[in-house]
This record gives structure tokens, sequence and C-alpha cells, in this order.
């Protein structure tokens, strides 16, 4: 008993928040408009979380993501890790794009292209051949490590990007709908992967997603953002038990109503953008 006060005081107090997302904003100025892209984002992520994020599409999730990994500075605001403010891509840290295509080296191989990841690790060759074998069986890749990028269908690059993720084994995994391109069966597939791979390796993830299903499915916690310009509107605890099963655990009462709950929260976000940007634009005209 009183190790299990020692064991809660403890977590309570390493608890501080490992991502700290504060009051983000991106204004886009192009030649002779501005898009505000991201109005305001606050709130953290802790250590080892599974945070989902769902919002309209064009909402300005995939610049939210590219600010958390340093890869575009925000207008205002800060991304804290650890307390220390993100300037640039954190070694730690790895983004799976949206945009698989343009992340693949296409003169190399299924297998070099994960190799690539640790190119700069300390592993030994045979550590980072058992890495290469492992990322590529996890996704199903494992018969195509000496094709070419190009002779993967869309689907099968996209799951080469995540080989390549989950060989690196980052602590924080930021990843931009990465399963949108997928048929619905490897979808399934590769979700139950990753929670798979999040069980045995802790470590925090990001994931955005369109699909309210999908989030509901995986996370410990979902923000729903309002339209563009983004802002947090909602954050829904996801207490739904682990480990979680496709059929199981979508056909629980709870799992449909937190889905039914998220999608009429977006469905108004859309309706209100919708009738806001009949009446009055949105972009500021210069
Ligand atoms: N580099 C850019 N320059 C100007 N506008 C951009 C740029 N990237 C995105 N935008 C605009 O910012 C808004 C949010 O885009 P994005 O972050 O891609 O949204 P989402 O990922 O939620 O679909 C959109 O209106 C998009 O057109
Ligand atoms: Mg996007």
């Amino acid at each position: 008993m009183g190790n299990g006060a020692l064991a809660v005081a403890a977590r309570t107090e390493s608890a501080l928040p490992l991502l700290d997302v504060v009051h983000l904003q991106k204004v886009y100025a192009q030649r002779r408009r501005q898009t505000v892209a991201v109005r305001d984002l606050h709130f953290a992520v802790a250590e080892n979380e599974f945070l989902a994020v769902v919002g309209p599409s064009g909402c300005g999730k995939t610049t939210m993501l590219r600010m958390l990994a340093g890869l575009l500075a925000p207008t205002s605001g800060q991304v804290l890790l650890r307390g220390q403010l993100v300037t640039e891509p954190p070694p730690d840290m790895v983004l799976v794009f949206q945009d698989y295509g343009r992340s693949l080296c296409a003169w190399r191989t299924v297998a070099r292209n994960v190799l690539f990841a640790l190119e700069h690790t300390r592993l030994s060759p045979a550590e980072r051949r058992e890495r290469v074998d492992h990322a590529l069986s996890v996704v199903g890749l494992r018969d195509f490590r000496d094709h070419y990028p190009w002779e993967l269908s869309g689907g099968m690059q996209q799951r080469l990007q995540i080989a390549r993720a989950l060989a690196y084994g980052p602590r924080i995994l930021l990843m931009d709908e990465p399963f949108g391109s997928l048929d619905a069966l490897t979808r399934a597939e590769l979700e139950d992967q990753l929670l798979d791979i999040w069980t045995r390796e802790p470590k925090t993830i990001v994931f955005v997603t369109h699909d309210i299903e999908e989030a509901v499915y995986l996370a410990d916690r979902i923000l729903v953002l309002s339209a563009r310009p983004s802002a947090v509107v909602e954050e829904v605890v996801i207490d739904l038990p682990r480990p979680r099963d496709q059929i199981g655990t979508r056909s629980l009462e709870a799992f449909v109503q937190y889905r039914n709950h998220i999608y009429t929260r977006i469905r108004h976000e859309t309706a209100q953008t919708t009738s806001s940007a009949l009446a009055a634009p949105v972009e500021a005209g210069r």
C-alpha cells in the first residue's frame, strides 16, 4: 500500500510535459496576401502519451506538425521540448510526412532507404541489418527489400517511410495522416503494429488524422481543432481499455459515443466556417 502511494507520487513528480506548445501561431505571407494557417494552438504532450489530433481538412495540421518538428518557424508562440526551445529538428524526434513520395530516395533500394535513417547512429553493421529487417517485416515489405521506390505502389511507399521511422527508433514520433493512402486492411494492420511498438518501446506519439475512428481507436487523448485558422476547440480523453482490438474495441458503446461526439463537433466547425467564409473572407487582402 505504502509502495503504491510512493509510486504514484513519483509518477506525478516526473509528469512534466515532454512537449509544451505555447500559443503557437503561423501566418504564411505570400506576395499579395497573408494566410493565417494556425491561430492559437496551446497544449502539452506528456511523456509516452499517444495524442491524436483531428480537424477539418486545410485547418493547419501539417503546419502545426512542421512547427513541432522544428522545420518551420512559428510567427509567434513557442514549442518547448523538455523545457528547451525547439529551433531545429531535435535528434530524438522523427516526422512521418503526409507526402511520402518526396521523402524517399529514388536511387536507393527499399532496404537502403531504411538504412539511410541509421547512417548517423552508433549501431554496428550487424545491428543495422537487424533493425532494417525487423522494420521491413513490421510493415510487410521484406520481400521488396531490393526494389526501388518507383517500383512500389503509393501505399507501399508510405509503408516504407514508416519502416524508416521505426528503424530509427525515435523517442518522439510525429505522424501526419500516415495511413491515409492505405487500403482498410493494411491500415488496420499498421494501426495495430504501431500500438504494439508503442507498448513495447515506450515513445511519445503525436498522430494527425482526418479519420475520427482511427483517432479514437489509437489515442489516449484527442485534440479537436477548429477550421482554419486552427485553435484547439476540445480535448477528449479516450478512456478505453488497452490492449485495443479492431473488432472488440470498435464495438464498444463508449467507442461509438466518442466517435459520434467528435464527429458532431467537427461537422459543426466545418459548417461554421462555410457560413463565415461567405460573410467575410478569411484571407486578409492586402
Ligand atoms: N507554404 C505555404 N504557403 C502558403 N500557404 C500555405 C502553405 N502551406 C500551407 N498553406 C495554407 O495553410 C492552410 C493550412 O494548411 P495545412 O497545414 O497543410 O492544413 P492541413 O494539414 O490541416 O490540411 C491552408 O489554407 C494552406 O493552403
Ligand atoms: Mg495536412
